[in-house]
């Protein structure tokens, strides 16, 4: 056996963050029926978790002001997860409305990014979640956390791996049973990612660790490569490569969830997810939204 392969994990999780993170920063008004429809193509692909929506101000980020009406219209599928972000306690109280499966919180290793995003602190975001996440806990729901700027900042620059890996320590205390590393705006590079990644696997346990890359500097996927090698095994991507963060201006989208499932088959890793319905989704929302499909692997089949 190739010892380099030998040590990557068997199975691999995807955590579809299309509808959220791929739609939250578009500037023209896309429908509910819209969303409702790539959430249902997406949960038909094999997809298990899918972050559906966002309840957050509307003030910041107008283009998820309609999720309380997305999660009325989804159809949901058994055994499928789907998530929500909720920054405070507002926005727990709709993510409980809206029935949703599970909820996110999102902190920063950068304390501008932090102010930037969310408008306070790091130490005051942990404050304001403590509260969300032990509500959210008592409902029945599991709480992930986010931790953005892991591999640079958009204000900042350089973010040294000891706050990434405080943040993340910190968020598990607090609750959350999975924490999402994520490279906010796609600078990071491979040995990066393991330096990163093994700092905060001293703290928090590797299972229990996600990787979040956007795609700006064309480093995700060697970049997941390398975080699987660390043996990370759930992987953040976006169909379509849909995606971006409105307070990280020139960030482009998430890598591409088709791309990813590419990766795995190649590897010889299990996902679950079927390709063709996959680059199906990518391809209607692609339309939908009138530009290319980011996808470089939809793009390459779509030709066959
Ligand atoms: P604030 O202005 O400090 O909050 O914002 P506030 O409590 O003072 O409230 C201001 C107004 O917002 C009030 O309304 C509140 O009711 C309302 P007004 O009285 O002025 O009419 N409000 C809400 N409305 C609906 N839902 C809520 C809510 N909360 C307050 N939950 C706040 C603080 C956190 C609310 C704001 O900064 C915010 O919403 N930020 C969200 C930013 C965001 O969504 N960013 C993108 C997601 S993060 C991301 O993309 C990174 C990630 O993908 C990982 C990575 O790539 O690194 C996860
Ligand atoms: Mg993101």
């Amino acid at each position: 056996m190739n010892h380099l392969v030998s040590h990557l994990p068997k199975r691999v999780s995807l955590f579809e963050v299309g509808p959220r993170d791929g739609l939250q920063n578009e500037k023209a008004a896309i429908t509910v029926a819209d969303k409702v429809k790539l959430i249902n193509q997406l949960s038909q692909t094999g997809l298990t978790r899918i972050e559906a929506g966002s309840f957050v101000s509307p003030k910041w980020v107008p283009q998820m002001a309609n999720s309380s009406q997305v999660f009325a219209a989804i159809n949901r599928k058994n055994g499928t997860v789907y998530s929500a972000l909720t920054p405070n306690g507002k926005g727990l109280q709709a993510a409980l409305a809206a029935k949703v499966d599970e909820i996110a919180v999102f902190g920063a290793a950068s304390e501008t990014f932090s102010r930037k995003n969310i408008n306070c602190s790091i130490s005051e975001s942990l404050e304001r979640f403590a509260p969300v996440i032990k509500l959210a806990t008592e409902h029945g729901l599991r709480v992930r956390g986010y931790v953005s700027c892991v591999m640079g900042c958009p204000y900042e620059g350089h973010i040294d791996v000891k706050s990434v890996a405080n943040v993340s320590e910190q968020l598990v205390k607090l609750g959350c049973y999975e924490i999402s590393l994520g490279d906010t705006i796609g600078c990071g590079t491979p040995e990066q990612v393991k330096r990163v990644v093994n700092e905060v696997s001293e703290r928090v346990a590797i299972e229990a660790l996600a990787i979040h890359c956007h795609d700006t500097y064309g480093q995700a996927i060697a970049n997941i490569y390398a975080a699987l090698q660390c043996g990370i095994s759930t992987i953040d991507s976006s169909v379509a490569g849909l995606g971006g963060c409105p307070y990280a201006a020139g960030a482009s989208g998430n890598v591409a969830s088709e791309d990813v499932v590419y990766l795995l088959q190649g590897l010889g890793i299990e996902c679950g997810v079927n390709l063709a319905g996959l680059i199906d989704a990518g391809n209607t929302i692609s339309r939908t939204l009138g530009r290319q499909n980011q996808s470089k692997v939809a793009r390459a089949m779509n030709k066959q």
